[in-house]
């Protein structure tokens, strides 16, 4: 990049500015931006929304939702610095002439930029946080209105999930973007990708001879990755009922997860090296055959039940959910790497609403050692070293290991190490969406998919989704507050295995 395009202007377009996202997740960022002074001297935000407002209007809503949501607490000195540079536009995204109206808008805000220079001066970042039905709708616009082309400076445009909604649509809606975006400045959005300990797989791994060079099949028994949520689907009825635990956290975060996990080194840190080894985990995930499909996974869907005291309604019950529906809120999956680092090892993935526990973490439990100079007269293995990337709740790492208790003669002890901490809704760790929409603005896009991996990591899923579909699973089949369907612990259970929650 040229020093005069990092120095001249960026305008972020928010297509969805009156969304949860953007009051939840990207106003916050922005805030927290500002005040670790990561934006761009001269930025801007437009919002666009479909309902009528002021810029002052807008402008008060946003401070009510960075005061609700941000990890800081606002202060007068970066509020103001946001305030001024946050403006919002009214348009329906299917009303091509609104595209033109804001071509203007942004020619306009650039000039005063950059006096003298065109308006075509400032980079654009097009961030489409809106119902995916949209996508291709919001992408037409900018093509034909030509702000999708800017030969003075750079355009990127941030996609949402879901990408698709199976490989065919995902697919389609990929040829569209490519028809006016290159791949390069297409940045899709796995805001797991952006959490502290998800970045900190690969320092982990590859920075920790002690972990790096047991990290494979001979000395690994199993690993687990668990997205548990107490959450149910709130107000979202409508797009879980298409989407489901599959699509909604398998098929994405999960996928992405893994890919970290089982990866093999990178030649180096660029971009592209590190997506094309996590690429090949996913192409050597092994097929799903019937039989595999029928003894390795598990489909739940909550029934009514209590989340800490409080009673909740089952997922049949909830808003704008069919009374009979077959959606999963819950997959429990045991599948294999078939490379040389992982084959023999299996992978245990677990996510599900409405559980009885919070928490994201990854499990890697270390093979036992025999019971020759220990444990000789005891009937269980000793206990396994585990290390747990933990990431949220808390936020770090565990680590446990096997010494001698000080208090007797004998015994041997599980000693567990936890260098993790409690995130404040989280800790002070930036929030997932800082560290993305950092990296947009740098241009730097490792923390997002590259559309080989999307592609596989369909491939993967829309076979266990398709199985789905066609099996009646009894639902409901877990209460809201338990740990998910008895068959979830069977599963594990059949290999002499427990999930393992810290
Ligand atoms: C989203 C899913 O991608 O991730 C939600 O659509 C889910 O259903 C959420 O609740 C979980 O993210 P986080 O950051 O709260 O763990």
């Amino acid at each position: 990049m040229s020093k005069k395009n990092q120095d001249s202007a960026t305008i972020m377009v928010i297509f969805g500015g009156t969304g949860d996202l953007t009051h939840r997740k990207l106003m916050p960022a922005l805030y927290n931006l500002v005040i670790d002074n990561l934006l761009p001297r001269n930025f801007a935000v437009v919002a666009i929304g479909r309902r009528e407002k002021t810029d002052e209007q807008y402008r008060n809503e946003v401070f009510a939702s960075i005061n609700n949501y941000s990890r800081n607490r606002v202060e007068a000195k970066y509020w103001n610095k946001l305030k001024d540079i946050i403006f919002y536009r009214k348009f329906d995204f299917t009303d091509m002439s609104g595209y033109k109206t804001l071509s203007e808008t942004l020619g306009n805000l650039c000039g005063k930029f950059h006096a003298g220079y065109e308006s075509t001066e400032c980079n654009r970042i097009f961030y489409l946080a809106v119902s995916p039905q949209y996508f291709e709708t919001i992408v037409h616009g900018l093509e034909v209105s030509g702000l999708a082309k800017n030969n003075k400076s750079w355009v990127r445009l941030v996609i949402e999930k879901p990408f698709g909604e199976d490989l065919i649509t995902a697919k389609k809606l990929n040829r569209k973007l490519l028809e006016v975006f290159s791949e390069n400045d297409i940045y899709r959005i796995d805001h797991y990708l952006g959490k502290e300990m998800i970045q900190n797989i690969l320092v982990l791994r590859f920075c920790n001879s002690v972990f790096e060079s047991l990290w494979n099949n001979k000395y690994i028994d199993n690993i687990q990755i668990s997205l548990c949520e107490k959450n149910g689907i709130g107000t979202r009825g409508e797009y879980y009922e298409k989407s489901g635990a599959m699509r909604d956290m398998v098929q994405n975060h999960i996928v992405q997860i893994l890919s970290l996990v089982a990866m093999e080194p990178p030649v180096n840190l660029e971009t592209d090296s590190i997506r094309t080894e996590k690429l090949k985990v996913v192409q050597a995930i092994e097929d799903f055959t019937p039989e595999l499909l029928r003894n390795n996974v598990v489909f739940g869907q909550y029934g009514k039940g209590f989340i800490d005291g409080v009673q909740v309604p089952g997922y049949r019950e909830e808003e704008r959910v069919s009374p009979v529906s077959n959606t999963e809120t819950f997959v429990a999956l045991k599948l294999h790497i078939n490379n040389f680092r992982w084959a023999g090892t299996p992978f245990y993935i677990r996510t599900g609403k409405r559980l009885g526990i919070a928490s994201s973490e990854i499990v890697v439990q270390f093979k036992s050692l025999p019971n020759i100079l220990y444990f000789k007269d005891k009937d269980h293995l000793q206990e396994p070293n585990l290390l747990v990337i933990r990431i949220q709740p808390n936020v770090g790492v565990f680590f446990q290991f096997n010494t001698r208790d000080f208090n007797s003669y004998n015994n041997i002890v599980s000693t567990k190490m936890d260098a993790s901490q409690i995130n404040r809704s989280s800790g002070n760790t930036p929030e997932a969406y800082e560290r993305l929409i950092y990296d947009i603005l740098r241009g730097d896009a490792t923390l997002f998919s590259r559309w080989d991996e999307v592609e596989a990591s369909w491939k993967f899923a829309d076979k266990i989704i398709e199985y789905g579909g066609k099996k009646d699973f009894n639902f409901p089949n877990y209460d809201a507050g338990s740990m998910g369907p008895v068959k979830a612990f069977e599963l594990l259970a059949r290999d002499g295995r427990e999930w393992i929650n810290i």
